[in-house]
């Protein structure tokens, strides 16, 4: 059966009542932080972490670079769910348990989600360090018949049927507009389609070489099966990509160690998180402020 999602939701009442339990504010906001991303969460004020760990019935995130754990909080006053750490497909988890974390922040009480991830920039525009605001998505996944949402479906958690033309906010995306303005980030900032694949292995040059053709402008391993199940129980929805490295169009040269000089390596994707990670703590304290005035 195609029935594999464990997460119902008496699971998730549970699990949103043991949460609830120890927080003190119901959140409004959850973010997703993602890979060397997750100092996003460190400026949270009277944060309570909780890791995954110790969270009944919930999987780990076997991942170097993601913590695992939630940071409940505020930011500018505003409550928020913070994730450090995801659980991804090439981790052997199915999308629906992947993206679970939002189901669970809707029963939580949160209505806007910023989800972040790590991603290899495909727009030639694009250089190592620059922010992609996605505009949107292209979902290969999906197209080959993989979502957090197939089997039978709960309606508690939304329609069976449901669109996906508006899935990142207009006008929370109009409000980010204005925050690159005011903190000077144009010149590093674009606004593009991203993907996800399954990974975990980075793409070949065919693979980029098709991604392109086909209009994308980012390429990572997260973030669209949250966004589709943040969608579906009516979350509004931002995210963006820290674009981490460029991906190559070219064969490369081999090496005398049998590497390639077009190669990239997650030691340097983890890097590009590390060095943003004061502007882009800043960039997503903006948002959050912005959004809760809405
Ligand atoms: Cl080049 N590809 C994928 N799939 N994910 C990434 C990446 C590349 N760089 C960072 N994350």
């Amino acid at each position: 059966s195609c029935n594999n999602n464990i997460y119902t939701y008496e699971k998730l009442s549970e699990i949103k009542d043991f949460l609830k339990e120890k927080i003190k504010n119901e959140p409004k906001i959850g973010i997703i932080c993602g890979s060397g991303l997750g100092s996003l969460g460190n400026a949270i004020a009277d944060a309570v972490s909780i890791d995954y760990a110790d969270i009944p019935d919930f999987p780990v995130s076997t991942v170097e670079g993601h913590v695992g754990r939630f940071i409940f909080g505020h930011i500018r006053g505003t409550a928020v769910a913070c994730m450090q750490g995801r659980f991804h497909y090439y981790e052997g988890y199915p999308l629906s348990i992947c993206a679970m974390p939002v189901r669970l922040m809707k029963l939580l009480g949160v209505s806007y989600l910023i989800a972040s991830n790590a991603a290899g920039g495909l727009n030639p525009k694009y250089k190592v360090g620059d922010i992609m605001l996605q505009k949107d998505h292209f979902n290969i996944m999906g197209l080959a018949g993989l979502g957090p949402h197939i089997g039978p479906n709960d309606s508690r958690f939304g329609p069976r049927f449901f669109p996906m033309t508006n899935a990142y906010d207009e006008s929370i995306l109009n409000k980010v507009r204005q925050i690159v303005k005011d903190l000077k980030m144009e010149n590093k900032v674009h606004e593009g389609v991203y993907t996800c694949v399954g990974g975990p292995n980075y793409e070949t040059v065919a693979d980029v070489r098709a991604l392109i053709s086909l209009g994308v402008d980012s390429v990572g391993m997260s973030t669209v099966h949250e966004v589709i199940a943040a969608r579906q129980c009516g979350i509004r929805c931002f995210a963006f990509s820290l674009i981490t490295n460029i991906c190559s169009t070219e064969y490369g040269t081999t090496t005398e160690d049998h590497s390639c000089s077009t190669e990239v390596h997650s030691e340097e994707v983890l890097k590009v998180g590390k060095d943003m990670e004061d502007e882009l703590r800043i960039f997503v304290e903006e948002i959050v402020e912005a959004i809760s005035q809405d």
